[in-house]
């Protein structure tokens, strides 16, 4: 794999440009196909949390390695003994809420309660941020993409112990009026909130690929969102895996769902959206009932249209031990071909035979051929010959 081991050695001849493939492990497809994040910026490990921050947050465009857990916990102070209040009766089991501005509490029960306030760092337009094998580690906050960034890669990091017990608790991922995202291998774990949550405005072109969700996976409502969502493992989840709405585009295939309690799809007036190539094992439930807005799932009787519409073999969807993936009345043709017509590069669909074993052995942080033994050593190599 020429992924980040051949960058460094490109920047030891540093004659020689190097593409963005040489910066991350493979190339962006689908909606987020032309994104390019940092670009050829020299790639560089932040020290510690606040030059963490200060890099993604500033406006040059970086390549910013980890290879080590940054632990922003109590890095922005601790709200000791704040106002919270009381959402479940599962004892230990259930989350308590934040109060948040909006007064989301309501009339439940006030408790008091104590949370880290370290939430989110503002990321900039023009970064790309990658971890070397397991070992790129956000812990404590999450990646909030500033109002109308664009161009931004994250590959390969495990962003984990956000305010777990707590609704509000923070976004592991959020953006609202963004372009060209590209989320690949990423780990999303112990998050109070959503796990990549995309808010009314667009967000343009965005592609999330290979990552590795729990809990509460996706929240995407934004209008004309573009989305590739691809070999991602959508497992233990209680709901919204995803939640979608309003006039957006979602190409949803070879992924797979295990092991979910709750809903997977609850969709909402009204996107485009095409479900193709998965598998769902132990979903209860795959579509909320009654929901379904927009959808075309095939199966073994609409695959043919799929294929007419889309010019190309559409795999069926495979369900065991599941409820119902279905579409809101009918399947709907004006869907298919929305995403036919859009701007969809390099995508690899593959048989939905494949997809399991494939997600289940790829998708998730450390999958990728980053080799932290030798990317360690050409950028000390990197160094020494910069201070010749
Ligand atoms: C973080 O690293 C930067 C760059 O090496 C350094 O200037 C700064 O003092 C460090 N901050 C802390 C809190 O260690
Ligand atoms: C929080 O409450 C505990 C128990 O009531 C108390 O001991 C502590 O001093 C309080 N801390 C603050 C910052 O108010
Ligand atoms: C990001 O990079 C593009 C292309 O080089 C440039 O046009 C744009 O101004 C950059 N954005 C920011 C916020 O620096
Ligand atoms: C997921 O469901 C399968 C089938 O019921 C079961 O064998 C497996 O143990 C479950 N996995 C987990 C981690 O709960
Ligand atoms: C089909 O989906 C489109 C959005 O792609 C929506 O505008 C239209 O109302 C839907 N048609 C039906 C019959 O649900
Ligand atoms: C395929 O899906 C359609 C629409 O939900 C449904 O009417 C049909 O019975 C399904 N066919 C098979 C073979 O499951
Ligand atoms: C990583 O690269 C080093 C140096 O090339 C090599 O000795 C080591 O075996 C590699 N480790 C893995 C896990 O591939």
């Amino acid at each position: 794999m020429k992924s980040f081991l051949s960058a460094l050695f490109l920047l030891i001849t540093p004659a020689l440009g190097s593409a963005l493939s040489s910066r991350v492990d493979g190339v962006p497809a689908g909606f987020g196909h032309s994104v390019t994040g940092g670009g050829n910026a020299t790639p560089a490990i932040p020290a510690n949390i606040s030059q963490l921050r200060d890099w993604l947050t500033d406006n040059q465009p970086r390549v910013i390695v980890l290879d080590k857990e940054y632990d922003f916990k109590g890095s922005e102070g601790v709200c000791e003994n704040c106002s919270c209040c009381q959402v479940s009766t599962c004892g230990d089991h259930g989350q308590d809420a934040i109060e948040v501005d909006t007064g989301w509490c309501g009339d439940r029960p006030v408790i008091e309660c104590t949370y880290d306030k370290a939430t989110g760092i503002d990321v900039a337009s023009n970064k790309t941020l990658v971890g070397i094998g397991s070992q790129g580690v956000i812990r404590g906050t999450g990646l909030r993409f500033v109002y109308g960034a664009s161009n931004i890669i994250v590959q390969n990091i495990h962003i984990t112990d956000l305010n777990p017990r707590y609704i509000w608790g923070g976004d592991a991922i959020y953006m609202n009026d963004c372009d060209l995202i590209w989320i690949d291998h990423v780990k999303i774990s112990l998050i109070g909130r959503q796990m990549i949550s995309m808010g009314f405005s667009s967000s343009g072109r965005v592609t999330i690929s290979n990552t590795d969700h729990h809990y509460w996976t996706i929240l995407g409502l934004g209008d004309k969102d573009q989305v590739s969502f691809f070999n991602n493992w959508i497992h233990h989840t209680s709901g919204r895996s995803p939640d979608l709405g309003s006039v957006s585009s979602w190409h949803i295939f070879n992924n797979y769902w295990s092991n979910d309690t709750g809903h997977a799809f609850s969709v909402t007036s009204e996107p485009a959206i095409l479900v193709e190539g998965n598998v769902f094992h132990d979903v209860v439930t795959p579509t909320n009932p009654g929901d379904g807005y927009g959808m075309f799932v095939t199966n073994a009787s609409t695959v043919a249209v799929c294929e007419e519409i889309m010019g190309r073999p559409c795999p069926e969807n495979v369900l065991t031990g599941s409820g119902e993936l279905s579409p809101y009345t009918t399947n709907n043709e004006t869907s298919l071909a929305t995403i036919a017509k859009a701007d969809e590069t390099n995508i690899d669909i593959k048989p939905v035979s494949q997809v399991q074993a494939f997600v289940v052995a790829n998708a998730g942080i450390r999958k990728i051929h980053l080799n932290s033994t030798s990317v360690r050593r050409d950028y000390l190599k990197r160094r020494a010959h910069w201070r010749h």
